[in-house]
């Protein structure tokens, strides 16, 4: 598609567009649309975005969860992580003299068990591919597609990352024969240039190697391709979808340089389906779309590589690193520079198709609308722009997207909560903080304010 220089009365009817579509959408919402994670405790939340240090605790008590042996454990480590914020707020020091004890450390146990439980079950979907396969039928029946995640990453020794491997064929293979068997939904499985897979796994490379240290690159990429390559083959062999997710910007060189060798290979040339991701919130994202851009044009393998764009889940890391090394921030601080970011790279991708296909990941309502009317604006077809919520957050979202026709897909994380705590927390830490735009839209914030340009 051509290059749309956009003049500035078009800028005026794009925000109008903006507006209507935004608009509709949220009229799908349910009514009684609530933050997602504000199920889980609705107070301890408020409280946990509102405090710092609490909010650090809380997390690392998270993190700990799975290795405690019993609910008493549970509770010891809930107490000793909640000493270490200075003003415990009255019903947290209450909890915290109970806690001295047992009876009571039992019940807190529970209490705190049962919630991250809770917590987790909204996100992860099962923890086998064959238990997720009944909420993946379910969402296909309501018009959503969508991506198993095999919960792991960073793995630390060579079995586990060929563990990782051997979870990722099976659940390809497994995935594919069941369904093959669902009825067909054009929406979520044709675009105009051509077959969308059914089947869809997102790969993390830090699951697939060990050795992805920024010290030996070379080594972790060889590695990984050695594991990458059997899991091409059999996508290919079953017609699925891999997609490789990015991870923190340590490993983001080496990601990129083993995924764009590999998809070139001869073997490789026409298939399998397979995507990267794009991450907005990295400063010199621009550039890194650039050079998947300028790949696509040499490489010219097909199907067209699929670009997922997402604001990015590493920010709390990114900054500590940079701040302990004293490095300049990769990642934008501001909220609205990430945002016009988003929408520039969204634009620039749209742009760039048929050589990329575009999903735009996003719980954000303005750049979901905004994606949705650049391509038309730019004269695109709504089949051509995919969209792509993760499983617990944007599930309304993609209710609503589903019910206005555009193809919508869930990320949906398979595994168990020790696999899956990294993820959790991930989720937590976006979403606590104050400037998520669904902790907005749940404070009852109005759809102007939403919905305005960054
Ligand atoms: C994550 O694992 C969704 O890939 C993203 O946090």
């Amino acid at each position: 598609m051509a290059n749309v220089q956009l003049m500035s009365s078009d800028r005026e009817a794009l925000e109008r567009s903006i507006h209507e579509i935004g608009t509709d959408l949220a009229s799908a919402f349910p009514s009684s649309a609530r933050h997602p994670l504000r199920a889980l405790d609705q107070r301890a939340m408020d409280l946990a975005s509102a405090d710092q240090e609490l909010k650090a605790a809380l997390f690392r008590f998270v993190d700990v969860t799975p290795a405690c042996r019993s609910l008493d454990d549970l509770a010891r480590h809930l107490r000793e992580f909640l000493r270490e914020v200075p003003d415990a707020p009255p019903p947290l020091a209450a909890a915290m003299r109970m806690a001295d004890n047992r009876a009571a450390r039992t019940a807190i146990g529970a209490a705190a068990a049962a919630g991250v439980k809770h917590m987790a079950h909204r996100f992860i979907v099962g923890e086998t591919p064959a238990a997720a396969l009944g909420v993946l039928r379910d969402l296909w029946n309501r018009g959503v597609t969508s991506s198993v995640d095999l919960l792991g990453e960073a793995t630390v020794t060579q079995p586990e990352a060929d563990r990782y491997a051997a979870r990722c064929d099976d659940a390809l293979t497994e995935l594919a024969r069941a369904q093959r068997g669902w009825p067909s939904r054009d929406v979520l499985e044709r675009d105009s240039v051509g077959a969308i897979p059914r089947t869809n796994v997102s790969v993390k490379i830090s699951a697939l190697t060990p050795l992805l240290r920024p010290d030996a690159p070379e080594l972790g990429r060889r590695d990984a391709a050695a594991r990458l390559r059997p899991l091409l083959r059999r996508a290919n062999e079953l017609g699925a979808h891999i997609h490789i997710d990015m991870e923190s910007l340590d490993s983001r060189e080496a990601v990129f340089d083993l995924v764009l060798d590999v998809l070139s290979e001869d073997e490789f040339a026409t298939g399998p389906s397979a995507g990267m991701v794009l991450q907005a919130y990295l400063r010199d994202s621009p550039e890194q779309l650039e050079r998947i851009l300028g790949w696509t044009r040499t490489c010219g393998r097909t199907p067209p590589l699929t670009v997922r764009l997402v604001k990015g889940a590493y920010w709390d890391h990114e900054l500590v690193q940079a701040s302990q090394h004293g490095w300049p921030t990769p990642v934008f601080e501001v909220k609205a520079d990430c945002d016009r970011n988003f929408e520039a790279l969204t634009e620039r991708l749209l742009d760039a198709r048929p050589a990329v296909r575009v999903a735009v990941a996003s719980h954000n309502l303005r750049s979901v609308s905004h994606a949705i009317a650049y391509n038309r604006l730019a004269g695109g077809e709504d089949r051509d722009l995919e969209l792509q919520v993760l499983r617990g957050l944007g599930d309304q979202l993609a209710d609503a997207l589903a019910s206005r026709g555009f193809r919508v897909r869930a990320y949906c994380p398979v595994g168990d909560l020790v696999a899956g705590m990294a993820y959790l927390v991930r989720r937590l830490l976006e979403n606590t903080s104050n400037e998520s735009f669904l902790y907005e839209q749940a404070k009852g914030t109005g759809l102007d304010v939403l919905l305005a340009a960054p």
